[in-house]
């Protein structure tokens, strides 16, 4: 039996779930192979982390992650500690002194991506990161592999499983977001400081990670448009289920003849789409190709085991020596600093949801669809319910495909009429 060395920098819950795979008397990997990834260090700055498991005696611990990554007898090094610094810093020195790379970074990857790629190549290494996206769906492989063979024309998926729990306990329980989010974070789903995941950013991150294998191409991390579902009200909900839609917070990537289009947000999908019947902290990837037509996967986007079970997938890729023939070989890695451009929000085109705070007099819708049909602006369906009590109410409309370009200048002239009594809510629509 083979054994390649695997330096574990990070010893926080992901980090201990591939410490337990990898030290299991049965292991399945056991079974598999005879080239398997064997635990020689870990290295966390925190020394209470070695009591989350029994580390044999024959596994060095550290506190220092450099120990590790100058190790002779170390050939790969996993990178769990997330954020960009000192994992930036960790990695390059890795590659440098000849290692293989494992990371579930996506934060670093969104953002150094190009640099880390060309650092292992000049190298003659390898970086993988089927962990960086849908914790244990292997949609990194599917794309980098199973659908090679395809020109990928969209990637649109569920990618953080945060927010999915909120917008779900928000849809079956009608309870608001604040209290979706405690939730969340008595749980353990959300952390105490949510920006990350309520804000869209974490399902950017994924998104850049995603379009560039999709698409094999380089791009601006900041360019991506990201929205999150911290303004999302329950009456959007409510109406958008009467209206047959269901509110999810997609990350879509759509390749066209000269842009691509990457952005984030809160958007309302029909209910017999297959996202829409993806709940909780479950993600979901849909992936168009142009031979294999439309494909899902689907499954656990976070937690430690199936986190843990992408790392020690890339582990074994590296043991096999396939990882490196993969980014040697492919173009993706190639860190090409020839950037694709990206479409800007108002070249997006979508059927919108609008919801206007109206006074309930005669006219009023007449205004509204008079200048919404100045900037070729058609409405689908409207929903006006009858007040209950003198005021405003709320006047829900659906439209049929329009440029985002045209509707915010029909909303800020419809915003100066004398009937409009709030802020004018807009969400984006997929069929
Ligand atoms: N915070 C992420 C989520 C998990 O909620 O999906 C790690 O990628």
């Amino acid at each position: 039996m083979k054994a390649l060395h695997v330096g574990l920098v990070g010893m926080g819950t992901v980090g201990a779930g591939v410490a337990k795979i990898l030290l299991e008397k049965n292991s399945p990997l056991l079974e598999k192979l005879d080239c398997i990834p064997v635990l020689k260090g870990i290295a966390d700055s925190n020394p209470e982390a070695k009591n989350k498991i029994n580390i044999p005696s024959n596994v060095l611990f550290t506190a220092d992650a450099r120990e590790l990554v100058n190790h002779p007898d170390i050939q790969i090094i996993v990178e769990l500690i997330g954020g960009l610094h000192p994992a930036k810093e960790i990695i390059t020195l890795a590659l440098e002194n000849g290692k293989d790379v494992v990371t579930a970074n996506k934060m670093l990857l969104a953002l150094h991506g190009s640099e880390l790629f060309q650092k292992a190549r000049q190298h003659g290494k390898s970086i993988s990161f089927e962990a960086s996206v849908g914790g244990g769906i292997p949609v990194i492989a599917a794309l980098r592999d199973g659908f090679i063979a395809n020109r990928i024309e969209s990637i649109c998926g569920i990618v953080n499983g945060t927010t999915n729990y909120i917008l779900t306990k928000m849809t079956k329980e009608q309870v608001t977001y604040s209290d979706a989010l405690a939730e969340a974070q008595k749980l353990g789903y959300a952390e105490k400081d949510p920006t990350m995941d309520v804000e869209g950013i974490d399902a950017s991150h994924k998104l850049a990670i995603l379009a560039r294998i999709g698409f094999g191409v380089d791009f601006d991390y900041n360019s991506i448009y990201h929205e999150g579902i911290s303004t999302v009200d329950l009456s959007d909900i409510w109406y958008a289920r009467e209206l047959g839609y269901t509110l999810k917070l997609l990350a879509i990537a759509k390749k066209g003849e000269n842009t691509i289009e990457l952005r984030v947000h809160p958007t309302l999908l029909p209910h017999e789409h297959p996202l829409s019947s993806v709940h909780g902290v479950f993600n979901a990837v849909c992936i168009t190709g142009s031979a294999v037509g439309d494909a899902m996967l689907y499954g656990r986007g976070a937690g430690q085991m199936p986190t843990a079970s992408a790392v020690v997938a890339d582990l074994v890729d590296v043991a096999l020596g396939r990882a490196g023939i993969t980014f040697a070989a492919m173009k993706t890695f190639s860190g090409c600093s020839e950037r694709f451009p990206i479409a800007n929000a108002l070249q997006f085109k979508t059927c919108y949801y609008l919801r206007f705070s109206v006074v309930d007099k005669p006219g009023v819708l007449a205004k509204i669809t008079g200048i919404l049909g100045k900037y070729e602006i058609s409405i689908a369906s409207v929903i006006q319910h009858k007040a209950r009590e003198a005021g405003n109410v709320p006047l829900v409309m659906m439209t049929h495909l329009a440029e985002e370009g045209n509707l915010q200048k029909a909303l800020v002239e419809i915003q100066q009429l004398d009937v409009i009594k709030d802020h004018t809510k807009f969400l984006r629509v997929e069929e």
